[in-house]
């Protein structure tokens, strides 16, 4: 089977060694050549994905299967569309189906059209001078969006970002202006307070299957300091859990995926591939931060390393559109996932320096190294100014799994870089389950 795959990060650097691993040969596009996907792809074309016709062009010529596409811009520009008509199904969705994720005010409307469980207050503003009136009268707490696509970091919340009304009417005024996230129109969202956590699912549009939990750390500095990034680590539990996420819980969040895709089929627009769920657990249960029509990066690391099920069947499935019949096992193992970035990363990044590295000893230790953007010269390895590689560590408990990373992570020397060592580790895992106490007292 010859699967195109579409995207150069860690995310996809990870579908590729699963995919390669249950049998697939790789052709992968890729606008950085990725270490890791180089090595293991049959061939290899530099681009970012968006050129969709020329994508689609070499795909034919290398006579592909099946295509399954890493990041959203591609998927929001329409490439599953494109690579289809030309007879390449795609376990990944269509654009009609990707505004889940590229459109925060498509997914907010849907959220509200069918009442779904999970879904927040909010309103979309195009005038800064409705923006004023609103929060003249408005008492709360806020989270400003930009309606588009901002690689994670166009959100900013009240209180954590901004810290007063005037400074919320300052950033609209600044989206407005610069059309942050490609539009000049946001919204302004009820702010919720809680802990994230991120469930992924596979599906057909109809079926769908739940994955373990992960728990992302979007801040730059331990603690949960900082600015947000693209994130800077995550973990997973062997018993699919989180440690302030029990069943009821997990099934009240499966639940609202499941109401979420059978209103997208109500609307006509089917959906395939990965469906990924940013939860907020609150005071309420959980409410939807947002969706994401594809893997999370880093959180793909979690789980997709743990699947025993033949991944590259699933995705002819997906594709497909149907996944009846397919037993979906993952082994029951906790990882915990780090980020190594340059410094500087998410302010005023720093690249071009070197970072030596054993693979070799990685693997001893029962570590996985994934690359992000880092260039190869000469053999060697040198940070961009993007997030640099990802070391996951596993083991049965949780707290291994942290350990075996830290080991791992020994065999990583560079002086100008960044990681956060607290993710996954007790006391930080203790923290997040005490605010949950402190948010909804005994009612975990
Ligand atoms: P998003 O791009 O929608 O994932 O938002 C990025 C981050 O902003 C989320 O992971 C949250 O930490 C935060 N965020 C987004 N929406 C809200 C909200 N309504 N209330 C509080 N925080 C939010
Ligand atoms: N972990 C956040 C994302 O993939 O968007």
């Amino acid at each position: 089977m010859k699967v195109l795959t579409v995207g150069g990060g860690a995310r996809e650097h990870t579908i590729v060694r699963k995919l390669h691993f249950d049998g697939a040969d790789i052709y992968a596009v890729m606008s950085n050549e990725n270490p890791g996907i180089a090595k293991i792809a049959e061939d290899y074309l530099l681009k970012s994905g968006r050129e969709i016709d020329e994508v689609a062009e070499w795909a034919e010529e290398k006579d592909v299967d099946i295509g399954v596409i890493g990041p959203e811009a591609p998927l929001g520009d329409g490439i599953v569309d494109v690579l289809e008509e030309r007879g390449i199904k795609c376990a990944s969705p269509k654009k009609a189906a990707a505004e889940i994720e590229t459109s925060k005010e498509f997914m907010r409307d849907l959220q509200t059209k069918y009442d779904l469980p999970g879904k927040v207050e909010y309103r979309p503003f195009e005038q800064i001078e409705e923006v004023e009136d609103f929060l003249a009268h408005y008492e709360g707490e806020l989270a400003v969006k930009p309606v588009g696509l901002t690689g994670g970091k166009g959100v900013k919340v009240m209180g954590d970002h901004l810290e007063n009304k005037k400074e919320v009417i300052t950033y609209c005024e600044k989206v407005l202006e610069e059309e942050i996230g490609g539009k000049s129109r946001l919204l302004l969202e009820e702010k919720l307070q809680g802990e994230e956590y991120t469930l992924q699912v596979f599906t057909d549009g109809e079926e769908m299957i739940p994955m373990p939990l992960v728990q992302d750390h979007k801040r730059l500095f331990e603690g949960d300091k900082g600015p947000n990034t693209g994130g800077m680590g995550s973990y997973s539990q062997a018993d699919e859990l989180l440690p302030f996420v029990d069943q009821s819980l997990y099934d009240e969040s499966v639940k609202i995926m499941r109401e979420t895709l059978k209103a997208l089929k109500a609307e006509d627009i089917p959906y395939k591939g990965i469906l990924y769920g940013q939860f907020m657990l609150t005071a309420e249960g959980p409410k939807v931060v947002e969706f994401n029509c594809r893997w999370g990066d880093p959180e793909v690391m979690n789980v997709l390393p743990l699947l025993e099920t033949n991944y590259v069947e699933l995705c002819e499935k997906m594709a497909e559109g149907d996944i009846s019949g397919i037993d979906i096992l993952f082994e029951e193992k906790a990882s915990v996932c780090k980020y190594v970035v340059p410094e500087g990363y998410g302010i005023d990044p720093e690249g071009g320096n070197l970072i030596t590295l054993n693979e070799k000893a990685i693997e001893e230790e029962g570590a996985q190294l994934y690359y992000a953007s880092v260039e190869e010269r000469g053999g060697d390895i040198y940070t961009t100014t993007s997030r640099s590689l990802a070391i996951v560590g596993f083991s049965k408990k949780l707290e291994e799994a942290e350990l075996v990373s830290e080991r791992a992570l020994r065999h990583v020397k560079g002086d100008k870089i960044h990681m956060r060592h607290d993710i996954g580790k007790p006391e930080s895992i203790k923290r997040k389950s005490d605010n949950i106490k402190d948010i909804r007292g005994d009612m975990t």
